[in-house]
């Protein structure tokens, strides 16, 4: 006989004062807390982040804040997608903890309160350069959801790899004691990298998207010693753009932690490949990591 699976209920707070006295009953009792923070429209990846976080720690909190300040385009924030019901169900299915569901009130009881965090480059370039702010908009709620929640751990996918170098970067600038988790990026079956915007592809657009994927292992493929880096860049590109409908927004090989782009691989530092491309109207980033 089937058994039916019973999933545990999910505790959800709108406040910051209830999940506070909360988090801080499980702090006084020992647990160790892990956020993952989210904007939600959740899928296997965020669930991924929930699972790893799983073995590590006592208490997961996600938070779902469709956070305006990193929207360039309010009509990009006014369509972000909202399906809260089937949220909470799949934080059930994984057995989350806490739910974090404030309101932009909530979370921004100041209008025009004013951050900045100097970055350096980091927030310039790629992801930066194309969407001034954002990476200003991002640290400023993830920063606040950290100085709310103390986590002992904080989960991101490596899917968004700028993001999580961002991240990085403030958690070292603001000295903040938050062991910061970089998980691996979930792809379907063929490879395409998960992603809410996903859902906007037609099947034919999924396939095409599939070439991004196949130009990152390109150049994994190929990286060695003697490597010619421009050779194996252009011949990516190449395999990139042979598909008709994709449009390159930018392709590079950088170093990790500064996302400078080289001309040569140093094999004592670690490396990634980054694309973003459109299909179908649809921007689609991914990454690799290659040494
Ligand atoms: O990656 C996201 O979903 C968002 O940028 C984050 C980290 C939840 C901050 O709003």
């Amino acid at each position: 006989m089937r058994t039916k699976k019973l999933f545990s209920k999910v505790e959800i707070f709108k406040t910051k004062a209830s999940l506070q006295t909360h988090l801080q009953k499980a702090r006084s009792a020992g647990k160790k807390i892990a956020l993952i923070p989210t904007m939600g429209a959740l899928h296997e990846g965020h669930l991924s982040l929930l699972e790893y976080a799983k073995p590590i720690s006592d208490l997961r909190v996600c938070s779902i804040f469709v956070n305006p300040t990193q929207f360039n385009d309010p009509k990009d924030l006014e369509k972000y997608p909202r399906p809260i019901e089937n949220d909470i169900n799949l934080l059930e299915s994984v057995g989350c903890d806490v739910l974090f569901l404030p309101s932009v009130e909530e979370m921004y009881p100041d209008k025009n309160e004013h951050w900045h965090i100097d970055l350096g480059e980091l927030d310039q370039i790629w992801e930066g350069e194309k969407r001034p702010g954002h990476f200003q908009g991002v640290t400023q709620v993830v920063y606040k959801l950290f100085t709310l929640v103390q986590p002992h751990i904080a989960c991101f996918g490596q899917k968004d790899f700028q993001q999580v170098m961002v991240i990085k970067r403030m958690i070292e600038i603001k000295d903040l004691p938050i062991e910061l988790a970089i998980c691996p990026i979930i792809r379907d079956k063929d490879g395409l990298a998960l992603s809410s915007r996903n859902m906007r592809l037609s099947d034919d657009g999924k396939t095409k998207a599939l070439a991004l994927s196949r130009s990152l292992r390109y150049v994994k493929d190929h990286i060695h010693d003697q490597v010619d880096l421009k050779e194996i860049k252009n011949d990516a590109l190449k395999l990139l753009t042979a598909t008709a409908g994709i449009t390159v927004e930018y392709f590079a090989i950088c170093e990790s932690s500064s996302l400078k782009e080289v001309n040569q691989i140093d094999f004592d530092k670690q490396h990634v490949v980054l694309v973003t491309a459109w299909v179908e109207g649809v921007r689609l980033i991914d990454n690799m990591i290659i040494t």
